[in-house]
């Protein structure tokens, strides 16, 4: 089959999303509740019928497959799924807090993971375990290190900016990123699940202010490079590290939009910050062995990728899901 994805407004599917877990050794602030509850087995898919999704989206024309999740790598057995859908003809990349990397790297490299982006919002220990709760900031910069020892490149850095509480960190993450040689993206918090922490709109940075914080130490050139994502590059003069913004609030970059997701309970979001959604679990429980099914099954669903999302930080949030059951 050679059908390519195409929703009703011109885009090319050609990114998908999966995530592998809602479980994670952290609990973000902006990402999780404090009290969370997880999926019953049941209702996840086995790594058999992952990796059967990602084969049929291939087979769709699908050139890149991200792991998300949760913490991907927290998943039980989760090199075997990597080792497989490794094998796809697809760009393989994975985002993780970084907590399993030290032991991890070197697998996933041999594994066929081509890229890493790796999550970290503060370099300052004490501040670190209050953004992820539960995450330990030595952990992941020794998970850094391994994987950049792995021979990974192009590891970009994501942190998530909020004001009052990290956004005086923004030129420290710049100086590691430029000292280990990777990229950074600075984020705009996006509202998912009810989170009791913060007020979003209260914490609300905008790309244009971290931009300008940068450029007073560092004069900024854009680019036109692109990551698959909607990351948006700079350049500093001196440096080969990038810098990223991804601006969901004051830059929509939905027109742009190449990718779609699924859950771990086999749910194909069309839309991060929607609930269009086709159940893939469904199909793939009844007609186990019938990849054109499921392939007929994704295909109809391009029809309800909605054009954008409708964020909105001044609201509660319209979006119940938590990010951990989306992976971003
Ligand atoms: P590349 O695939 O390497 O370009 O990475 P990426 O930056 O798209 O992915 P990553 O998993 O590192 O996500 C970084 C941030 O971008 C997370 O906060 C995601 O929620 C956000 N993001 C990724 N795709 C989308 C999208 O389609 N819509 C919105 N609103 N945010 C997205
Ligand atoms: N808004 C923006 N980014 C978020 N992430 C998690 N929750 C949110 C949110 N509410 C980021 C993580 C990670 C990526 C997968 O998504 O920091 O880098
Ligand atoms: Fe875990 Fe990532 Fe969510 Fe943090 S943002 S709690 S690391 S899934």
């Amino acid at each position: 089959q050679t059908t390519t994805l195409v929703d009703r407004f011109g885009r090319t599917v050609d990114y998908i999303r999966l995530s592998v877990t809602d479980r994670c050794d952290f609990r973000c602030v902006y990402c999780m509740a404090e009290q969370m509850t997880f999926l019953p087995h049941a209702q996840v898919l086995s790594l058999e019928e992952i990796e059967q999704v990602a084969a049929a989206f291939v087979g769709l024309g699908v050139k890149k497959i991200r792991l998300t999740g949760g913490e991907p790598l927290v998943r039980r057995d989760v090199i075997k799924l990597i080792r497989a859908v490794g094998q796809l003809e697809a760009e393989l990349s994975i985002t993780t807090n970084g907590s399993q990397l030290l032991a991890m790297a070197s697998s996933l490299k041999e594994a066929g993971v081509n890229r890493l982006n790796i999550s970290i919002d503060s370099l300052k220990d004490d501040r670190f375990k209050e953004m992820t709760r539960t995450g330990k900031l030595p952990q992941v910069l020794a998970g850094i290190d391994a994987a950049l020892a792995a021979g990974f490149d192009r590891i970009k850095l994501n942190a998530v900016v909020m004001k009052g509480k990290n956004d005086d960190e923004v030129l420290d993450l710049i100086e590691y990123a430029r000292f280990k040689g990777v990229d950074v993206s600075f984020i705009e918090e996006m509202p998912l699940g009810h989170i009791s922490e913060h007020d979003r709109a209260a914490v609300y940075c905008s790309s244009d202010e971290v931009k300008s914080i940068i450029s007073e130490r560092y004069p900024l050139h854009s680019t036109t490079e692109r990551t698959a994502g909607p990351s948006r590059y700079y350049r500093m003069q001196d440096s080969a590290s990038r810098i990223g913004f991804i601006s969901p609030h004051s830059h929509n970059f939905c027109s742009e939009c190449n990718r779609v997701r699924v859950t771990v309970e086999g749910r194909l979001l069309l839309c991060l910050g929607n609930e269009h959604s086709v159940d893939l679990r469904e199909t793939l429980r009844q007609y186990p062995d019938d990849i054109e099914r499921l392939q007929q099954v994704i295909i109809d669903a391009m029809d309800l990728k909605p054009e954008k999302h409708e964020f909105d930080l001044n609201d509660e949030p319209q979006i119940v899901r938590f990010m951990n059951m989306t992976g971003g």
